[in-house]
């Protein structure tokens, strides 16, 4: 090839970042001449690849792929030289040379006489995928097993009291209805988590925006917590600093707070202390949730958002372990992130921000 800088890196030293590296998938197109003309920030990300170190070159040397019994892909293939009729190129799952696996797909524009004008690549992550899928069939076993745990007690003593009516004594009566009647709660409240899991999942989670007084909504939270039994000076709340005009929806944030005050209450021990501040690093807030109890062990920091992780004694507390998956769903569809390390005494710290937002018609 020639010595001429290749138009790829000229383009792109020019214009930074291109649409192509606002996509999750990593993408690659090559030009009539199969050189490397666009290699976006994903590609860089799940193939190691710096982008200037691709851009130029053929892209068969770049990445080259081999499927699962070792063969090379582009020979297989021969993208440029196969039959002129070809467009695409469905799904495989293939191999860099390191070993990681990738889920490619491929597309072709031709030009007169069904020469190849440009060729492009689509790469997924293939752990991801995986992960996904596992996810799900895990997430049927769970739900399946949780829904039956509560029901089997409904309808054991239901049953029970149906048949032996009069052999019980009215406490008696009132501690199998009570617990029926507390098992039907936590059915409700697993199937409600669900469907927000389901919305989340889907990315239908509608937003209602409207001003809020996030310091308000913690006061709210609180008043809950003391009115259904908590004690009074059991929680701690601190508002540092003006914040902006925050447009959130107020049902979610309530959700949010909720479950993070539930979880400390629920999960750690001693005083909880939540803090409301402006976010130092842009225009909006961050809310810090902190307990003095056991806190997260650092190896579970990772897992703690996901669907159904429940630290040592979660089960026994009676949850479902969906709750911070469902906060992080939220907050992230406010556009904000939340994470969780331990409080400066200990205990665990949630610790979420949001952006200011703005009226739905204008976001
Ligand atoms: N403040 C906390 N201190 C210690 N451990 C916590 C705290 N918050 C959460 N955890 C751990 O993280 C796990 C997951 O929390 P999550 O809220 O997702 O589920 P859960 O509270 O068990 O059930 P639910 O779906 O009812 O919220 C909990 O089971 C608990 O082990
Ligand atoms: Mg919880």
């Amino acid at each position: 090839m020639g010595g001429e800088e290749p138009p790829g890196v000229a383009a792109r030293a020019l214009s930074g970042p291109g649409p192509a590296d606002d996509l999750p998938d990593g993408l690659l197109v090559a030009d009539r001449d199969a050189r490397v003309v666009v290699f976006n920030t994903a590609a860089e990300r799940m193939t190691g690849i710096a982008a200037a170190a691709a851009l130029g070159r053929d892209f068969r040397d770049v990445l080259p792929l081999h499927d699962a019994e070792g063969r090379d892909w582009w020979k297989c293939l021969a993208p440029y030289d196969g039959l002129p009729t070809r467009t695409r190129h469905p799904e495989r799952s293939l191999f860099l040379p390191g070993g990681t696996e990738l889920l490619v797909t491929a597309g072709y524009r031709r030009g007169d006489g069904g020469r190849v004008e440009r060729f492009s690549v689509c790469l997924r992550d293939a752990q991801r995928r995986a992960r996904q899928e596992r996810d799900r069939a895990d997430l049927v076993s769970t739900v399946a097993h949780e829904l039956r745990s509560p029901l089997t007690s409904v309808k054991g003593f239901t049953a029970t009291l149906l048949a032996k009516w009069h052999r019980f004594n009215d406490d008696q009566k009132r501690v199998m209805l009570e617990t029926v009647n507390a098992d039907a709660d936590r059915v409700t409240r697993l199937i409600t988590e669900l469907l927000d899991v389901s919305r989340i999942e889907a990315g239908r989670l509608e937003m209602r925006r409207q001003v809020v007084d996030l310091p308000d909504e913690v006061r709210k939270v609180i008043a809950g917590r003391v009115a259904a039994g908590d004690a009074e000076d059991r929680f701690r709340f601190e508002v540092r600093g003006a914040l902006p005009e925050m447009w959130l929806d107020p049902d979610k944030m309530d959700q949010i707070l909720g479950n993070l005050v539930e979880n400390a209450v629920r999960h750690g021990a001693g005083t909880v202390t939540i803090v409301v501040e402006p976010d130092a690093h842009k225009e909006g807030a961050a809310v810090s949730v902190r307990d003095e109890g056991e806190g997260i062990p650092p190896e579970a920091v990772q897992r703690v958002f996901r669907q159904f992780w429940r630290g040592p004694g979660g089960n026994r507390r009676g949850g479902t372990g969906l709750g911070l998956y469902i906060v992080k769903g939220l907050v992230e569809a406010h556009g904000g992130a939340i994470t969780v390390r331990r409080a400066p005494g200990g205990g665990a710290e949630f610790r979420f921000t949001v952006p200011a937002g703005a009226p739905d018609h204008a976001s």
